[in-house]
């Protein structure tokens, strides 16, 4: 061998150690990892289309054109806000008019709508290289709407791969029903099935592994019994995964114990909705987050205001205050926030006209008052360590209420047209000087460990912390 051909041998067999490691290696992040991470939700048709000055209108109801290299575009937009995670659509390849992504035909191809591949590679390469991170969203309960022709999905296209014909009507966790029958017609997998559940796990590495994700998202979770989570969650590197439970507490509970690290915050929510747009009794706070701290990982859970499957928090009332309060205690209560796109825009649709999903672009993806709002919580919260911290309650009662986050104090109101004033002790305050509202720079007094605070009229929520 001569010393050229020895160098071009090793060359060949760097390259090769390369490949295996590129292909053979995901870079999925536990749980704990993910803690810190503030989430940007997009539906991937919707955000950005790759050229958005010629996007044509969009129609709700239909494919609207947004793509990978349209995220990529507009990436500043989102880490201008501060957001260091991004959950898109689901990737794969979907039954016609499977804009959402949420209809699987193929588990093994990306959906083109959104762009090749490569775009997709390219696209979490960008993320990567701002250190944000990306959520892959997955069904493994159900295939797109194909009826009884199973021959249109890959790679299940037996009818044995699928539970026998029936319809759920029920929507209750630890059904038979709910784990057998099919959700809104939708062929519904047998995961008892070998070669069900042996394909599901190597359509999620494949994903994983070419694309690099950092997490995941999995849709209708309670659909399937807990035990197969576990195994899954097993199967792939053991990831933080929120898991979509959309029932009662109950079954949060039981799936975050025995099923997945974390479940979509849906308690939380119901109560953030009806203390915030509803204007009802603040103590519901309290209680609700009493009731997260029985899961066993109650700052994993996946916080949120508004989401893909709902009306937005501004079709119920026109509040900014009260959404901004909203928004504010779901990031600094325990949990991950999660803010879906087009909050910041003051998009305000409903689910029965799926205007809830309309299209950013028409928003010139301005940098409204909400976005530089959304900036300065997400600010606060990275640069206050605030996971380093338990969450204390300070003060609660009908209509105000206090949180203590280390250095920290988030107040909040659910009336914006009256003042509220209340004196509170147990603070972390004393001896540090002049402490502000780091909302507005207003609202100094001296750091004390008893205080009266105020919020006028219109100003929650107000975040007191040493002036900077
Ligand atoms: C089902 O898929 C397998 C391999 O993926 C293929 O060999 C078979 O022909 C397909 N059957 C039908 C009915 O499409
Ligand atoms: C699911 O698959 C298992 C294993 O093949 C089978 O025993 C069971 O009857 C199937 N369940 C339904 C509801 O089809
Ligand atoms: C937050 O953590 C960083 C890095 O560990 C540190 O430099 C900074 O001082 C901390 N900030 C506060 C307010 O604790």
């Amino acid at each position: 061998m001569t010393a050229s051909s020895a160098s071009l041998a090793l060359v060949g067999v760097i390259a090769i150690i390369l490949l295996v490691a590129g292909t053979t290696e995901a870079r999925v992040r536990s749980s704990a990892e993910w803690q810190g991470r503030r989430i940007y939700q997009v539906m991937t048709d919707r955000f950005s289309c790759t050229d958005n000055a010629n996007a044509p209108n969009c129609n709700v109801n239909e494919y609207c054109g947004g793509s990978y290299q349209g995220l990529v575009n507009q990436l500043d937009y989102i880490a201008g806000m501060g957001f260091n995670a991004i959950w898109i659509s689901p990737i794969v390849q979907n039954y016609q008019g499977g804009y959402h992504g949420y209809w699987a035909t193929n588990w093994f191809a990306v959906n083109p709508n959104f762009g090749s591949e490569q775009d997709l590679i390219n696209f979490v390469d960008a993320c990567h290289s701002r250190d944000i991170w990306v959520m892959l969203d997955i069904v493994v309960n159900h295939a797109g709407p194909v009826g009884t022709d199973y021959s249109q999905v890959y790679p299940f296209n037996q009818s044995e791969h699928y539970h026998s014909m029936c319809q759920v009507s029920q929507y209750d966790c630890f059904t038979e029903e709910v784990y057998t029958c099919r959700l809104a017609d939708l062929p519904d997998l047998n995961q008892t099935v070998p070669f069900v559940r042996e394909q599901l796990t190597k359509a999620l590495l494949w994903a994983l592994n070419t694309f690099q994700f950092d997490g995941l998202r999995a849709d209708t979770v309670m659909y399937i019994d807990q035990g197969y989570w576990s195994q899954l969650w097993n199967a792939i590197g053991q990831p933080y995964i929120a898991g979509e439970v959309w029932s009662s507490f109950s079954c949060n509970l039981a799936y975050a114990q025995y099923g997945v690290p974390a479940t979509i915050n849906y308690p939380l929510y119901y109560t953030v909705r009806n203390v915030f747009q509803s204007n009802g009794n603040m103590q519901q706070l309290g209680t609700a987050w009493r009731q997260q701290a029985t899961l066993p990982h109650p700052q994993w859970e996946l916080n949120f205001v508004d989401n893909q499957d709902n009306d937005r928090f501004l079709q119920a009332t026109s509040s900014i205050p009260c959404y901004k309060s909203a928004l504010a205690y779901i990031f600094f209560t325990d949990g991950v926030p999660t803010v879906y796109y087009g909050t910041e825009q003051y998009f305000q649709g409903t689910v029965s006209d799926n205007t809830n999903r309309q299209a950013l672009w028409p928003s010139n993806y301005a940098q409204t008052d909400m976005y530089n709002f959304l900036k300065k919580v997400n600010g606060a919260y990275s640069s206050l360590n605030v996971t380093n911290y338990p969450v204390e309650e300070r003060w609660q009662d009908e209509s105000f209420y206090c949180l203590i986050r280390g250095p920290m104090m988030l107040c909040t109101t659910n009336t914006d047209s009256q003042s509220q004033t209340r004196t509170i002790p147990n603070l972390p305050f004393a001896g540090l000087g002049t402490v502000c509202d780091y909302f507005s720079g207003g609202y100094c007094q001296n750091g004390q460990a008893t205080m009266t605070i105020t919020i006028n009229a219109g100003d929650s929520p107000i975040l007191i912390m040493k002036q900077q």
